[in-house]
């Protein structure tokens, strides 16, 4: 049992606060103390009203969002009922609202006779992110206090909004900039003796809404690109088409029911798994949360092409000042020019102010110089995945920064350890891979080398969270964790097509999964020639006992590369980016198999999932074992912030432990002993078969 209400009475006012550190989350023992807080409240005579608030750093997180996933959660005291009461209450009810309100936290306040909050907080019913609506009436309150459009949107997308929009929307009703709790308490009782506002009784934005019955038609179709496979967002839609349509009680009971069904969903067992182990990548055994880390106020990134433009660009949407060295002031030209086009389109889709972009923009200063960026906190090398290249320019930096500037660099693949030697701080370095697009992915894989120290990781984490990135920690081996994964489902992705399939088919069924977009559109979009230099550097080392497809090389000897080059798995018209099927790639494939001697045959869609995922994930039971990833839940951080891994399937690990890790075993070993090499299931994994377990028992 944890957390309670805190009760105080000034001169009439009953001020109950919800105390239950963090987040002040709704758990059992709050919900209890709420309803008998309130209960007596409402029975005391010397009690003329009430103001509900949040003891700490706010008001409160929701639901406790843990208890949804007990074997029996408790049911009673049920929220709703609780709300309702308070809604019912013939004293006037006031929320003071300071922090955060959302979920659970905000239906509370939704139900009160007013809501006052501090400047800044954030306010909004996220149920839909964690795969649920909101249950506890908020489907059917919040399109009673605003325009139902912009409740479908603040509903269904989940994202919190600061009060002061709030306020403009009509669902909170100050901001109050003195003294919050007493603004209230005098609130409460200019309240008494007058017609309390109930909000299930409010009926002009429905009456409204029942004028324009296509909304909910329209916002649908909406969704549908943005919410592709989430069956949450839908359900919301579905709650909110009831309010307008039934009577306040037979809404909430709809609510419920929807409510109740969402929550045992995979897909919603999957988005809180992703909720929690997003949170879990900052624990680092070892590395406690108050070890000291360096300030980063300025930094300097090398190499301005893809990535080191994004990454600049991050940098200085943090604030921080950006010195960006490279070769030529050609380059440099063209890659400000690069970022300037970004901003500006920012500025006119309205997402950014053109007073930000200047200022953004300030922040960067190019050099050719490399002693330029002796004075910064951090330097993230961009440059060529190239091991002389990078080993060349570490030393240079090196020689030219000063003591503490901690060096990193953007490789997704190159040995940590082998760049950090060529310095006199190995402590002092660590990789930094970031994802392309830098400044839409999320995700920060921080790599350690075995002399990188804790405050340097400790210090890269915090920058991560800093510049808006999930950083997660990993170790060095070919790839990291996310690519060497890629590597692993890549690979049968072009051994299918040896033996029968057509990128096109294949794309459509890792789309149809969730994946943005299947392998082999997204090599087109990235660009072939990339992974042809590596693989012509690998050729002489790579095992021959080990099954290798030719097929991407013989694509790259024709100068397909992709998109750059209007033609590569998929042919593309000039200008358009829209992917279409090439005969001339089907009959090379075909040739491939031909020299090959493998027989084509039909291979079924249902084929493809296992045939792709499950030795990625055998990958991952690998990468577990070895110590590579700290987590399970790591690996499914890594593929859902870096690869477009669908949240609603919470991760391949996540994912794996549904499907039952007995399955993929024995698919594992059924392909291991048809076709042998790739297919050699992990120990870890045959472990866990044996012991009936998942990766989320480790
Ligand atoms: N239940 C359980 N634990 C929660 C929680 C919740 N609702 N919200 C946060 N936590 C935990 C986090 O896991 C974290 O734990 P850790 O320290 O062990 O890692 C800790 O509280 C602090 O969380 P954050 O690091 O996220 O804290 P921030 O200050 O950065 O953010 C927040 C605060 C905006 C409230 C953010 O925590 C958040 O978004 N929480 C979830 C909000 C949510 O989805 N609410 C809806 C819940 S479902 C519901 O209410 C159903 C209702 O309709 C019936």
């Amino acid at each position: 049992m944890s957390g309670s209400v805190d009760v105080d009475h000034r001169g009439g006012v009953a001020i109950l606060s919800l105390n239950n550190p963090p987040v002040n989350g709704l758990s059992f023992s709050v919900r209890t103390a709420l309803a008998a807080q309130l209960d007596a409240a409402l029975t005391d005579e010397a009690i003329q009203a009430i103001v509900v608030t949040g003891t700490g750093r706010m008001f409160c997180g929701g639901a406790d969002i843990r208890e949804f996933s007990q074997p029996t959660p408790p049911e009673t005291p049920y929220l709703p009922s609780v709300i309702n009461n308070i809604e019912a209450s013939a004293k006037p009810v006031v929320a003071a609202i300071h922090g955060v309100a959302a979920g659970g936290g905000l239906e509370i306040a939704l139900a009160c006779h007013a809501r006052l909050a501090s400047p800044g907080t954030r306010v909004g019913l996220p149920e839909v992110t964690l795969g649920i609506v909101p249950g506890a009436g908020g489907t059917q309150r919040m399109p009673r206090l605003i325009d139902v459009e912009a409740a479908l949107d603040l509903i269904a997308n989940g994202k919190l909004i600061r009060a002061e929009k709030a306020k403009q929307f009509g669902f909170i009703d100050e901001i109050v900039e003195s003294d919050l709790l007493e603004t209230a308490i005098t609130r409460a009782r200019t309240l008494l003796g007058t017609a309390l506002r109930r909000t299930s009784s409010l009926e002009n934005s429905i009456i409204e809404a029942k004028g324009k019955p296509s909304i909910f038609d329209t916002f649908r179709s909406n969704l549908a690109k943005r919410a592709r496979g989430f069956d949450a967002p839908y359900a919301c839609v579905e709650c909110i088409e009831a309010a307008v349509s039934l009577p306040f009680a037979d809404g909430l009971t709809k609510e419920h029911q929807i409510f109740r069904k969402l929550i045992e969903s995979d897909q919603s067992k999957a988005q809180r798994h992703a909720f929690f182990a997003e949170r879990e990548v900052s624990k680092i055994p070892g590395i406690p949360k108050d070890t000291p880390t360096q300030d980063i106020t300025t930094a300097a990134v090398v190499g301005f092409g893809t990535m080191g433009r994004s990454i600049t660009m991050n940098l200085a949407n943090a604030g921080i000042p950006v010195t960006v060295f490279d070769v030529s002031q050609e380059a440099l030209d063209r890659g400000l020019k690069i970022v300037k086009k970004s901003y500006i389109s920012s500025v006119s889709k309205g997402q950014l102010t053109q007073t930000d972009m200047d200022k953004r923009l300030a922040l960067i200063s190019l050099t050719l110089d490399y002693t330029n960026t002796k004075d910064v906190d951090v330097v993230i090398e961009a440059a060529l995945e190239e091991l002389a290249l990078k080993k060349e320019i570490f030393s240079q930096l090196d020689a030219v920064c000063k003591t503490d500037t901690i060096l990193t660099t953007n490789t997704s693949t190159l040995d940590i350890n082998e760049i950090a030697s060529v310095t006199k701080r190995p402590e002092k370095v660590i990789g930094t891979h970031f994802f392309n697009p830098a400044n839409v992915m999320r995700l920060m894989e921080n790599v350690r080398g075995v002399k990188t120290s804790k405050h340097t990781i400790a210090t890269i984490m915090k920058l991560s969270k800093t510049i808006g990135k999930i950083g997660v920690l990993v170790g060095v081996c070919d790839g990291f964790v996310g690519n060497r994964m890629l590597y692993a489902y890549r690979r049968q992705a072009d051994f299918l097509l040896e033996e029968g399939a057509q990128p096109q088919q294949i794309d459509k069924v890792l789309y149809d999964f969730g994946m943005p977009m299947g392998p082999f559109q997204m090599a087109d979009l990235a660009g072939l020639d990339i992974g042809w230099q590596i693989r012509k550097g690998q050729a002489a080392t790579r095992p021959k006992h080990l099954r290798y497809s030719p097929v991407a090389d013989r694509l790259c000897e024709l100068g397909r590369f992709g998109q750059k080059t209007g033609a590569g798995w998929y042919r593309y018209e000039k200008g358009s980016r829209t992917p279409k099927q090439d005969p001339v790639v089907e009959a090379l494939i075909r040739k491939v198999s031909d020299g090959l001697g493998i027989t084509r045959r039909p291979v079924s869609d249902d084929e493809i999932i296992p045939r792709c995922f499950y030795p990625l994930i055998n990958e991952g039971a690998k990468i577990l074992q070895e110590g590579i990833a700290l987590r399970a839940s790591d690996i499914d951080v890594i593929w859902m912030c870096g690869y477009g891994f669908p949240r609603f399937r919470g991760g391949p690990m996540f994912w794996a432990d549904l499907i039952g890790i007995d399955t993929i075993y024995n698919t594992m070993s059924r392909l291991y002993d048809e076709h042998g090499d790739w297919f050699e299931p992990a120990p870890l994994l045959a472990k866990l078969a044996k012991e009936d377990k998942g990766f989320g028992d480790l």
